[in-house]
C-alpha cells in the first residue's frame, strides 16, 4: 500500500513546487479556512459569510483545477486512475451541490449549522483520498519532474478558475474546460461587486445587488449550454 503524503518531507514529496507538495498546503489552508467558518458561526451575518466565501474560493479554485489537470494526468498514468478519480468527482459534485445550497440559506437558517458541517465532512473526505490514496499513487509512477511539471499547471489554472459552486457543469474535459473562460469571469466579477459592497458598508447594495442577479443568471445560462457538459459521466450528472 503506498504511503500516505500526509507526514513526508517536502523533499520526499518532489520539492516545494511538486504538486504533492501544492496539494497538501492547499489542503492545510483548507482547514484552517474551514475552523474560521465553523468559528463566526454563533456571530452570523456579515462575517460567517465572509468566512464561507474564502473557503469557497478555495475548494473551487483547487477543485477545477484538479479536475482539468491533476485527475486526466492520474487517469494516463494508474490502471486504477479512472475509479480513483470518478470518487474524488464524485465528492466534489456533492460539494458544487451543498455549497450551492449553503450560498442561498443564512447562518440564523436552523439547517445551516448541519449543512455546514455535512459539506465540512465531505471535503474531509476529499482530502483524505488524495492525500492517502491518490497522490501516494502518484508519488509511485511518476518521477519529481512530472510532479513539479503537474504541479506548476495545477498552479496556473487554480489562479485563473472559476471561483464559486457550479453544479451543472461536466466534472470531466472537455466541457469542464470549455467552462472556465466565462464562468472565471462571471465568478470573479461577482467576487469583486462583494468586495466592494464589503469595503462600501453596504450603502451600495441598491446597485450592486441587481448586478450580482443578472450575473448570477448569466453564469446559470453558461452551465446549460449543451458543450459544457460534454464529458460527463452519470455519476456526477445533475
Ligand atoms: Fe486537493
Ligand atoms: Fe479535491
Amino acid at each position: 500500500m503506498a504511503r500516505s503524503i500526509a507526514h513526508q518531507s517536502v523533499a520526499d514529496l518532489g520539492g516545494p513546487s511538486s504538486i504533492l507538495t501544492l496539494q497538501r498546503n492547499d489542503h492545510v489552508r483548507l482547514a484552517r479556512l474551514m475552523d474560521r467558518a465553523r468559528a463566526t458561526l454563533p456571530t452570523g451575518g456579515a462575517t460567517h459569510q465572509v468566512a464561507l466565501r474564502a473557503v469557497a474560493r478555495l475548494v473551487f479554485t483547487h477543485a477545477f483545477a484538479e479536475e482539468a489537470v491533476l485527475f486526466p494526468a492520474a487517469r494516463r498514468a494508474l490502471p486504477e486512475g479512472d475509479p480513483l478519480s470518478l470518487r474524488i468527482e464524485e465528492d466534489h459534485q456533492e460539494v458544487n451541490e451543498l455549497m450551492a445550497r449553503l450560498d442561498m440559506s443564512s447562518a440564523d437558517d436552523p439547517e445551516h449549522p448541519e449543512r455546514l458541517e455535512r459539506t465540512f465532512a465531505v471535503l474531509d473526505a476529499d482530502v483524505r483520498t488524495e492525500e492517502d490514496e491518490l497522490l501516494p499513487r502518484l508519488q509511485e509512477v511518476m518521477d519529481p519532474r512530472q510532479l513539479r511539471t503537474i504541479g506548476r499547471q495545477w498552479e496556473f489554472l487554480r489562479r485563473t478558475s472559476p471561483t464559486r459552486p457550479h453544479p451543472v457543469v461536466s466534472r470531466r474535459p472537455p466541457g469542464q474546460t470549455l467552462s472556465a473562460l466565462p464562468l472565471t469571469v462571471i465568478d470573479r466579477s461577482r467576487d469583486r461587486l462583494q468586495q466592494l459592497g464589503e469595503r462600501t458598508g453596504g450603502r451600495l447594495d441598491p446597485l450592486l445587488g441587481p448586478t450580482d442577479r443578472v450575473l448570477a443568471l448569466a453564469a446559470g445560462a453558461v452551465e446549460r449550454i449543451p458543450v459544457i457538459q460534454y464529458g460527463e459521466r452519470p455519476e456526477t450528472d445533475r
